[in-house]
């Protein structure tokens, strides 16, 4: 099937590894999204020099200049607005946005978040698995709706915890399968997959593969499986 490629716009607040791995799967001519765009919130963030020198569009979006969330949100919506998006991607992006942003991209705002959710929402969350003593941590991709962390699920990543991890070392590992798995759920979602629909992440009837997992040569494992049906 073929399918037209979808406008993608990524914010992020950091060093953008995420993004990164959106932009390079975006690159191959098959994939069904193209990045048009990288806005920050802060001026340092070390992912807009590298997508600028991709030729990337890339807006700096500074919430230290505004006066609340309200404005905030108005100058991103501004600089979205410029760049018509099909879908927004939060990639490491540490603003909370408010019910009335997420409201307006319902159903095209996509997060992803270091732990098999709903378990370990918020900051801190390696720590918080390693508290728990989880055997089995990973990573999510969710629709993004106002209570952080709780919209609807696209995809996950099992990772092991290893005996001896620190947070840091299991953030290393899980940040492996976020690279995998974001591109994976953006193009599940790109092509019409998998969609929120009443509040759900709804699988397209279709592909029979959608119901099942795989796992990659790292022995993590993925649900939906890696190879997205075309
Ligand atoms: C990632 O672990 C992501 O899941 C979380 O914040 C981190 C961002 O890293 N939301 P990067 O900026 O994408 O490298």
């Amino acid at each position: 099937m073929t399918f037209p490629r979808q406008r993608i716009a990524i914010l992020i607040s950091g060093r953008g590894s995420n993004m990164m791995s959106l932009v390079e799967a975006a690159r191959a001519a098959e994939y069904p999204a193209e990045v048009v765009a990288v806005i920050a919130n802060r001026p340092d963030a070390a992912g807009i020099p590298w997508a600028a020198a991709r030729g990337i569009a890339t807006a700096i979006v500074d919430h230290t200049a505004y006066t609340g969330r309200a404005p905030f949100e108005a100058a991103l919506d501004a600089a979205l607005a410029k760049i018509r998006p099909d879908f927004v991607c939060l990639a490491g992006f540490m603003r909370v946005l408010t019910a009335d942003f997420v409201g307006r991209w319902e159903g095209r705002l996509i997060n992803i978040h270091p732990s098999l959710l709903p378990s370990f929402k918020g900051l801190h969350t390696h720590q918080q698995a390693l508290a728990a003593g989880v055997r089995i941590a990973g990573c999510t991709v969710h629709f993004v709706v106002p209570e952080m962390d709780a919209g609807p699920i696209i995809a996950q990543a099992a990772v092991p915890v290893i005996p001896g991890d620190t947070a840091d070392s299991l953030a290393a590992r899980i940040l492996l399968a976020e690279h995998k798995l974001y591109p994976h759920a953006l193009g599940l979602v790109a092509t019409g997959h998998i969609s929120m629909q009443d509040g759900q992440a709804v699988v397209a009837r279709g592909p029979a593969g959608l119901t099942l997992a795989s796992v990659d040569n790292t022995g993590q494992l993925y649900a939906p499986p890696l190879d997205n049906p075309t």
